[in-house]
């Protein structure tokens, strides 16, 4: 009996409480409704500065983050290790420069550019158009590019370099993207790791459209390699 009576308190209070739930619910909603929003930014908005909103091209300015990356690179780009790297890749291309390959007007490529050291040596010693991709980018010396799909038009550079052309997936694929970029009578030039003349002829069987000029042993930071120089003469296609 006495269970019953509290069966019956429960259910009574039960449903006075839903019935409150939805009293405050459907005012809740009201309330929304008719209050019109004075921006369209979430209010839960992210509090980093970095993706605030501007108020005004001066607020911009002020509130303008100092880029990590910026700090990130300085700190790099003075490091020992990046400027030996640097060096040893200039003393890479000095040589083809010589052989008036390589000009500071040239339109260069470097796929698989890591870090972008061949980047930064070749921007040194005074090219100003060096585009470096590699899978992962490195801004703003090496932007995102599958070196097997490369982004760029047919004939689009004179000069195409890659010091990790042993690390393609697909050898064959990435040499015809080399070379499809390059326009005629300009240069694929590769290192790859120190090879002898036999190595050096299967690779080159790779570059259809290109000719070989000549080949060397040459030192990359204390690692034996050996560079590769062709000509692009696209006869073929
Ligand atoms: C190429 O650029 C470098 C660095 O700016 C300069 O020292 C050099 O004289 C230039 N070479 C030519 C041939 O203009």
């Amino acid at each position: 009996m006495r269970t019953t009576t509290m069966d019956k308190e429960i259910d009574t209070f039960l449903r006075k409480l839903s019935i409150g739930a939805i009293a405050i619910a459907s005012l809740t909603l009201t309330i929304l409704f008719l209050q019109t929003p004075d921006t369209c930014v979430p209010p839960e908005a992210p509090s980093k500065p970095h993706l605030r909103f501007p108020k005004s091209s001066c607020d911009f300015t002020s509130t303008r983050p100092h880029l990590p990356s910026d700090k990130k690179n300085n700190r790099l780009w003075s490091s020992r290790d990046w400027n030996t790297k640097l060096h040893s890749f200039s003393l890479i291309f000095l040589p083809i420069r010589d052989l008036g390959l390589l000009h500071n007007n040239s339109k260069i490529l470097c796929l698989s550019a890591g870090a972008g050291h061949e980047v930064a040596a070749l921007q040194r010693l005074g090219v100003e158009d060096v585009t470096g991709v590699e899978l992962f980018d490195s801004p703003p010396l090496v932007s995102r590019a599958d070196p097997h799909n490369l982004p760029f038009f047919d004939d689009a550079f004179d000069f195409a370099f890659t010091a990790r052309f042993d690390e393609a997936l697909f050898p064959a694929r990435f040499a015809a993207e080399m070379e499809r970029v390059v326009r005629a009578g300009g240069v694929c030039f590769v290192l790859v790791g120190e090879c002898g003349a036999y190595e050096v002829r299967e690779i080159v069987r790779l570059f259809r459209n290109s000719r070989f000029v000549s080949s060397s042993n040459v030192n990359l930071i204390g690692i034996r390699m050996t560079s590769i120089l062709m000509r692009t003469t696209k006869s073929s296609s």
